[in-house]
């Protein structure tokens, strides 16, 4: 399927969901109509395969039920509707008739008002229920009133022994949402659509994802640093709007020190407990790295131990239980030939995040300078090539060197002239106009000398063959 039409049916599908937590059940149809049609012109296509055909089907028939359902929604909140108008109408009986079924849509705009006072409406945290019932529904209520459910208040209802771990991890660990979006991230579009389809769309339709097709238990990022590896997980966290974990080894080591391995375990029942979620171990090499070597620590020997067997966990989970309790473990390393070999078998999806291409090395620079005045004649062409092995690190650092240029220029100026102090001052003052001056072109490409890559050939020949060796795509 095409990129576009896999975009156009995420999107019905998204916004469908989002119309129905408003309780917009007649757009909420609407939109899963759209998603329909697109699910149906793919079956009608020629181009598709065979062996893809069932799973269009089944997606079809999830579509159909979800519409059946929707229409379901509607009606009762078409009769609690006009219950209320009842309620009102006895108090007021001249406003009865705003709230009868042909003037609804005002109660609606109300509804979504109220709703979206502070947020657009696809920014809200809501974990997409795979059946909309009524209980489902109201628990979205709580969450984005932000009394969801905690963990912690469960552990202590069942007398856990952990609940201090389980709240301290519930402080730092748990980001339901970053504000970082694709659009943020420059090329990369592969590794987009690979998390899009492995992370992003199972927990959207978790029902079609069950057996075969149940997602990776694993997916891991590699390459070069400052390639956009933690950023990409951002997104993936903004994008899932579930609970998402986000673990680095630093803190697993200094705040949870001796007790790393029973974190790993609790984090892993949080997970579940608030699935469909993400855990995000950034820096994973330094977590699981090999096992047996000279200077391998007992203790860091049992938290890979410990999260094999749970992410050995999750795996009978999704292919067994009707119950959906996805969790996804997403890693990133820019060493991946240190990892644990039983480790890595278990991120059963491997991307390699590579350096930007020419194209978005210029979409890197028109990024990172979009809030900085940019001189006409800048040629982003031209600094794409002069460019070439930079990371988008690198080039992130390029562009705030050059924005530093007129500074530096008036400082130099005052410095032949000799000033200090109070006159230093006021020269600055009164040449703030110069200050702001647009970054040019000169100031661009000197930046980029002074910059320098910071990836170097051989690395890169290191990444590719292990990408040939172990990578996917
Ligand atoms: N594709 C990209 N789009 C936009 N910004 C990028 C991109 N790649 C890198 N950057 C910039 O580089 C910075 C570092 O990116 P990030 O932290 O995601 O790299 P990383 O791959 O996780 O690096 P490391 O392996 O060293 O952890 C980001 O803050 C961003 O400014
Ligand atoms: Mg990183």
């Amino acid at each position: 399927m095409s990129s576009v039409k896999f975009q156009e049916l995420e999107e019905a599908i998204e916004l469908s969901r989002d119309y129905a937590r408003l309780q917009d059940y007649s757009l909420a149809i609407e939109e899963m109509i759209r998603a329909k049609g697109v699910i149906q012109g793919v079956l009608t296509s020629k181009r598709l395969k065979k062996s893809s055909t069932r799973r269009w089907q089944s997606m079809l028939k999830n579509a159909e039920e979800e519409i059946e359902t929707l229409k379901r929604l509607e009606h009762n909140h078409q009769v609690e509707l006009s219950q209320l108008a009842l309620k009102e109408s006895k108090m007021n009986e001249d406003a009865a008739g705003i709230y009868s079924k042909e003037n609804a849509q005002p109660v609606r705009e109300k509804i979504r008002n109220l709703d979206t006072q502070n947020k657009h409406p696809r920014n809200i945290k809501w974990k997409p229920p795979s059946r909309y019932d009524d209980t489902q529904i109201s628990k979205s209520k709580q969450r984005k009133k932000g009394n969801k459910i905690k963990y912690s208040k469960h552990a202590k209802e069942k007398g856990h022994p952990d609940v201090e771990l389980i709240t301290s991890i519930e402080q730092d660990i748990i980001n339901d949402c970053g504000d970082t979006s694709w659009d943020k991230i420059a090329d990369l579009d592969d590794a987009k659509q690979i998390l899009q389809e492995a992370v992003v769309l199972p927990m959207f339709m978790p029902d079609f994802f069950k057996g075969i097709r149940r997602p990776w238990r694993g997916v891991l990022m590699f390459g070069p640093p400052g390639t956009g590896k933690t950023l990409l997980a951002k997104a993936v966290a903004a994008e899932c709007n579930t609970c998402f974990f986000n673990v680095s080894a630093s803190t697993l080591s200094s705040k949870f020190r001796g007790e790393s391995e029973k974190m790993v375990r609790i984090l892993f029942e949080m997970a579940r407990f608030h699935a469909p979620s993400t855990i995000f171990f950034d820096e994973v090499d330094s977590l699981a790295g090999s096992r047996g070597g000279p200077n391998e620590h007992e203790a860091s020997r049992r938290v890979k131990t410990e999260l094999m067997v749970q992410m050995d966990g999750i795996a009978g989970n999704t292919s067994t239980s009707t119950k959906t309790e996805y969790v996804i473990v997403l890693g990133a390393t820019n060493c991946p030939w240190d990892l644990d070999e039983a480790i890595r078998r278990r991120f059963e999806k491997r991307i390699y995040i590579p350096l930007p291409s020419n194209d978005g090395r210029r979409k890197l620079l028109q990024l990172n300078l979009r809030e900085t005045e940019v001189d006409a004649q800048v040629n982003y062409g031209e600094l794409g090539n002069i460019t070439s092995g930079y990371s988008g690190a690198d080039i992130a650092n390029v562009t705030r060197d050059a924005a530093m240029m007129s500074v530096r220029r008036v400082m130099k100026r005052a410095k032949e002239k000799g000033l200090g102090g109070n006159s230093l001052l006021q020269y600055i003052e009164e040449n703030s106009l110069s200050l702001q001056s647009a970054v040019t072109q000169d100031d661009l490409s000197q930046a980029v000398q002074k910059v320098g890559k910071s990836v170097s050939k051989k690395d890169l020949n290191k990444y590719r063959e292990w990408m040939d060796e172990f990578g996917s795509t």
